[in-house]
């Protein structure tokens, strides 16, 4: 938008959040609060976007996308303390300024936009969005009179008639900026908190002949801030449901949305079914034709089409390709690739592994650091002893390989193609292709051992 310049107010620590934490940092729907408040401010394209950073400012400020400038508040001083701050940032700013808090997430782009339309509309000097509520303790209350608004009084700072507006200051607004620049000038501290009030721009303008505008916002609980952690789990389940409907209506199954959760990040394709208690975070893509089965936790990975995943996998930073079976209880950990058609079942824990086409780890089987082939057969209970206490070491098995159960592969080792390997067999040396690798004590049967062990032994017992 041409002309239009933000500030986001994002200095304050958010005392009633009792966090060790500053509250424009605590995840929402997985990512910091913030983040929601920047993404619907940014989505009006203004020239320049400006956040007054304070309380755990180095935090904040390595937030910020790329173009936004942080404005540091040294000392909270208040709300037009901080809105100076954010001009300062602005420098040579001239248009109009919408100013929001960064504990927000919920005032979404429309209502911004619409704000921004009605004050250039009115030709106003402030426009003030604000709300109706049935319980308004606590926020600053807008007087009005013969219907235009005279001022905002803060709770604190409010008379016992005041006290019963019920038309509040949302806390977010646009001002012509010089308007704002001038007014600024002339607040004081002197109030109930000792702070300076931005709030107070509305009389100050007013008496200077400048003109105010109110206009309240749809739904009041976009508009008004997170300060507890009531709120950011209120603010949580909504912001979730939204996501979630994004996704259905892109084609999506999810069974039971009140119990999926789903980063806004993600990337998910048609036809793709979501059972309950799936938790699916950061820039993770699943293809189309997908099942997940419930309770899997899915961080940074991409998933290909028609993959299964059986319940209660853990998933974080792999590949899988399309048709690959996961799960139920395996464990992907980060930069493993599963190839397609590929099965990895019960118990399986992969880290740096890469499975090629069809190869199947089907129960009870570590794999680290390795490198396999296509069309494996990995047998229960295979281990790669990838680690001697200091450093790690590779396992590389080729194309074809049959491994059976209970073998270990002593790292670093190379199996070639289409070798076999004999159940129970610890390989410390590489294979040849083609060949059979066995390493086990050869076994002697003891005939009738056991039954003369059993009456000799049911002789001596009293
Ligand atoms: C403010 C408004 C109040 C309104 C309410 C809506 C004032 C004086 N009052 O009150 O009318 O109803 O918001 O939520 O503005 N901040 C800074 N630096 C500071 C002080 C605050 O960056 O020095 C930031 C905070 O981090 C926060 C925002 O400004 O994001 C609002 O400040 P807060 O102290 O929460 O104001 P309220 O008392 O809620
Ligand atoms: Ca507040």
């Amino acid at each position: 938008m041409k002309g239009l310049y933000c500030i986001v107010l994002a200095a304050g620590l958010g005392t009633r959040m009792k966090s060790g934490l500053a509250k424009v940092l605590h995840p929402l729907a997985g990512r910091p609060m913030l983040m929601h408040t920047l993404d619907n401010v940014l989505a009006l394209r203004p020239e320049k976007t400006t956040v007054v950073i304070g309380h755990q400012a180095d935090k904040v400020r390595a937030l910020l996308p790329p173009g936004v400038v942080p404005a540091l508040q040294k000392e909270r001083n208040g709300t037009a303390h901080a809105a100076g701050a954010g001009l300062a940032a602005l420098r040579g700013a001239d248009g109009v300024l919408l100013l929001v808090s960064g504990d927000t997430p919920l005032l979404d782009v429309e209502t911004l936009k619409g704000l921004v339309s009605y004050h250039k509309h009115k030709k106003a000097d402030i426009t003030v969005l604000t709300a109706v509520l049935d319980e308004p303790f606590g926020y600053g209350r807008i007087v009005r009179e013969d219907g235009s608004i005279k001022k905002i009084v803060e709770q604190k700072d409010a008379n016992p008639s005041e006290r019963k507006i019920k038309e509040i200051n949302s806390g977010t607004y646009c001002f012509n900026i010089k308007s704002l620049k001038q007014a600024l000038r002339h607040v004081r501290s002197a109030n109930a908190q000792g702070e300076f009030y931005l709030t107070d721009v509305v009389e100050i303008v007013r008496r200077k002949g400048g003109s105010v505008a109110g206009i309240p916002v749809a739904e009041p609980a976009t508009a008004l801030g997170i300060n507890s952690r009531v709120e950011l789990a209120e603010a949580e389940k909504i912001i979730r449901a939204k996501i979630n409907r994004r996704f259905m209506a892109s084609g999506v199954t999810i069974i039971d949305p009140e119990n999926t959760y789903v980063s806004a990040g993600a990337e998910i394709a048609p036809d793709t079914v979501i059972h309950p208690g799936n938790t699916i975070t950061g820039r993770t893509e699943i293809g189309a034709g997908c099942v997940l089965m419930p309770g899997n936790i899915i961080s940074d990975s991409v998933i290909g089409g028609g993959v299964k995943i059986k319940g209660y996998s853990v998933i974080e930073d792999s590949e899988i390709s399309d048709g690959a079976h996961i799960g139920p209880f395996a464990h992907l950990r980060p930069g493993s690739v599963v190839g397609a058609n590929a099965h990895v079942g019960n118990f399986v824990e992969l880290k740096k592994a890469s499975l090629g086409e069809g190869t199947k780890a089907s129960h009870l089987t570590y794999l680290g650091d390795a490198l396999v082939g296509r069309n494996v057969n990995i047998g229960a209970g295979t281990i790669t002893c990838n680690y001697d206490g200091f450093s790690k070491f590779k396992t590389v098995i080729g194309d074809d390989v049959f491994v059976g159960s209970d073998s270990q592969f002593i790292a670093p080792v190379t199996v070639g193609k289409g070798a076999l390997i004999a159940a129970g067999s610890t390989i410390t040396k590489d294979v040849p292709k083609d060949a059979l690798a066995l390493s086990r004590t050869p076994q002697t049967n003891r005939e009738n051992w056991a039954k003369e062990n059993r009456e000799k032994k049911s002789r001596t017992k009293k």
